[in-house]
């Protein structure tokens, strides 16, 4: 079956995708809905700032990109109701259905590796602190951000001038001035930020603000370059979300064609 057929097949299917309550896999959502309650209670606004200071130091590890892929492979995210197949499988539909479709190489490359920064999990960072839907800290929370009910127990919704619409914010700041939840979007982004197109750096960056993306929210943080900058992020997300076929396109056969495609664009080693 080629990837094009594979992928209108998987596009009659798109309500089967993101289902957060449907009783086949409760033991998952029971997962998923677990992690959402740890991600919603312990990602501050203060939390964000330390880690990027922490961790956009980027003094742990240096790897080549392959190795970082290869400790992919160990992970499976605890935030998707989807998939509990390896990442870097996930990483190849994600990228030869782009490829497939004819996009730009830099696009393909991006679909490669846009869940390299879930190797902080290799870091000993917990998977609600790498994980999941992200969406804006210091200021109200959208009732359209999965399990929006757990922000309650977050200890900023007590903190007043970090609820108001704006919160610390000046209207139409940018996203790019917004303390985003922290994850592998916003690490990555700062990993790669001097080395792909500015629509690639979007679509790592914000490719888990569901709420942004799909929801329409926010718009009111946004610059007319973030406004710009949506149609790439939405042209994305349904090789991210529905290239999660179980049927695995083999690492062997594809390796060639990623090895040319990240020699172009990235260095042969990365510092994390
Ligand atoms: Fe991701
Ligand atoms: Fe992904």
């Amino acid at each position: 079956m080629s990837n094009n057929l594979e992928h209108e097949l998987l596009d009659d299917n798109k309500a089967s995708f993101r289902n957060y309550t449907a009783p086949q896999v409760s033991e998952t959502v029971d997962t998923v809905r677990e992690f959402y309650r740890l991600n919603h209670l312990h990602q501050t606004h203060d939390f964000v700032i330390a880690k990027k200071v922490e961790l956009l130091a980027f003094n742990r590890q240096t790897m080549t990109p392959w190795a970082a892929l290869d400790y992919l492979n160990t992970l499976v995210d605890d935030s998707d109701p989807d998939i509990a197949l390896p990442q870097i499988d996930h990483l190849i539909q994600t990228a030869e259905a782009m490829r497939a479709d004819g996009q730009p190489d830099w696009m393909v490359l991006t679909g490669f590796i846009h869940d390299l920064g879930k190797v902080l999990c290799l870091f000993g960072e917990p998977q609600w602190a790498v994980v999941g839907d992200t969406f804006p800290t210091g200021c109200a929370y959208s009732s359209k951000i999965v399990y929006s009910e757990f922000f309650a127990t977050n200890p900023d919704s007590q903190r007043p001038y970090l609820q108001s619409k704006y919160g610390v914010y000046a209207p139409n700041c940018g996203l790019d001035a917004v303390q985003m939840s922290w994850g592998h979007d916003e690490y990555l982004y700062h990993l790669l930020r001097d080395h792909l197109p500015q629509e690639a750096l979007y679509m790592i960056r914000y490719h888990s603000f569901y709420a942004w993306h799909r929801e329409g929210e926010y718009d009111h943080l946004c610059n007319a370059q973030d406004r710009a900058m949506l149609p790439w992020v939405q042209k994305f997300n349904p090789y991210d979300l529905y290239s999660k076929n179980p049927n695995r396109p083999t690492l062997a056969v594809v390796k060639p064609y990623y090895e040319d495609l990240l020699a172009k664009y990235l260095p042969a080693n990365l510092q994390f």
